[in-house]
């Protein structure tokens, strides 16, 4: 009896162990977004998706970004997805663009993946999926845009090239006097000055790198209600935006592209459109340390763009709540919401960085407004 009782105990003791463990194995379900709060996906692990972006496809948003090591920032895995049918609750669905162990491989372990971006193509019925790239061992020289395809939209997505955007080509908004210009780099070695501004605004940059192509660092891409599709990103040292058309398939540049705000050190931009007017949210450039946001519109991607005030309020708006804009999603579904995410870097442990996901309010005049909220529910949109 005593024996059959000893082994009822172990029994029991077991299954309380499994359930306990089962337990923390599984996040419960939310039904809220918490800003900056670890976020957990459907094991229970903090999401792996910095400087990520999302895509609505099926009925489901998929959420890409870049996987981060507790010690690196650089690559060691790759672009991870997750998926789900709420915004709150991910399922992760695993590493969708892998780094490669070929040492001669441009996307080998170690380099540098920023700032994935996922789009349909409905044409060609391809997931393409654009990155910012540095090579490995070469810091931020590189600034190279790579590009990669899937049939399916969780990956593996199959890597096609890295390069710098449109080589040999001025951009469209370039004037005929400033393409005959000569500006040489070597004689604008003090920045910041009158005279180097007015030679970064006459095309410094986009001249001497003319022929190898423009950089290419922060970055996101855009589809327009047509179907066409545009790379934003930083480029000429990052002080200047270019907007680049991308062809047909999504998986190249077309040639047409323009520059926007010169001198005007803007990263991380992040793009929307609501009643044809195309809103762009930015950061200035201070590597991983948040600053002030920056906003910008224009009645077509073309421009003319204008630039408008921060368009954060309330503690910490200079400092975009600690954050740097990513990304902006439509809710499917409702009206006019639209939620802008950022990321809260944690350069010492770049793994236990932060997703700060608002919605995005409409002042006077319909200019976008940013406000802080520790806790929120997409019932914040019907409510307006
Ligand atoms: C940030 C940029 C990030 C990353 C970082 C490196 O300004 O937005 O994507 O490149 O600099 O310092």
């Amino acid at each position: 009896m005593l024996k059959v009782n000893k082994i009822f105990m172990v029994l029991c003791v077991l299954m309380a162990f499994s359930t306990n463990t089962m337990m923390q194995c599984q996040s419960k379900e939310q039904a809220y977004f918490s800003p900056g709060k670890l976020w957990q996906d459907n094991t229970g692990t903090h999401i792996n998706a910095h400087g990520g972006g999302t895509l609505y496809y099926n009925g489901r948003y998929y959420w890409f970004g870049e996987h981060k090591s507790d010690t690196t920032s650089s690559a060691l895995v790759g672009v991870m997805c997750y998926s789900s049918s709420d915004l709150y609750n991910w399922k992760k669905e695993g590493v969708a663009f892998s780094v490669e162990e070929n040492r001669n491989s441009d996307i080998t372990k170690g380099c540098i993946m920023e700032r994935p971006k996922v789009v349909y193509n409905k044409k060609t019925g391809k997931f393409v999926l654009w990155f910012h790239l540095e090579l490995k061992g070469q810091g931020y020289v590189a600034a190279r845009v790579g590009v990669a395809v899937s049939d399916q939209i969780t990956g593996p997505y199959k890597f096609l090239r890295s390069y710098r955007p449109n080589p040999g080509i001025y951009p469209a908004n370039m004037t005929d006097k400033q393409k005959k210009l000569t500006l040489n780099a070597r004689d604008y070695d003090k920045w910041w000055t009158p005279k180097w501004y007015k030679a970064v605004s006459d095309g410094l940059f986009v001249k001497r790198d003319l022929n190898s192509g423009q950089m290419s660092r922060d970055m996101t891409i855009f589809v327009d209600d047509d179907g066409k599709a545009y790379h934003i990103y930083s480029s000429e040292e990052n002080l200047t935006l270019q907007i680049a058309e991308l062809t047909d398939d999504y998986l190249g540049h077309t040639g047409k592209y323009i520059r926007i705000f010169p001198g005007g050190h803007n990263e991380a931009p992040a793009v929307f459109k609501k009643d044809g007017v195309y809103w762009m949210i930015t950061s200035g450039c201070t590597g991983w340390d948040p600053n002030e946001a920056r906003m910008f519109s224009a009645p077509s991607i073309w421009g003319p763009w204008k630039q408008h005030p921060n368009p954060c309020v309330g503690n910490d708006a200079k400092l975009t709540f600690y954050s740097q804009s990513t990304f902006i999603q439509k809710v499917e579904g409702k009206k006019d919401a639209y939620i802008f995410m950022a990321d809260i870097w944690r350069p010492e442990h770049p793994i236990d960085a932060r997703y700060v996901w608002l919605p995005i309010q409409f002042g006077k005049d319909g200019i976008p407004v940013l406000q802080w909220m520790d806790s929120w529910n997409l019932d914040f949109f019907s409510l307006k």
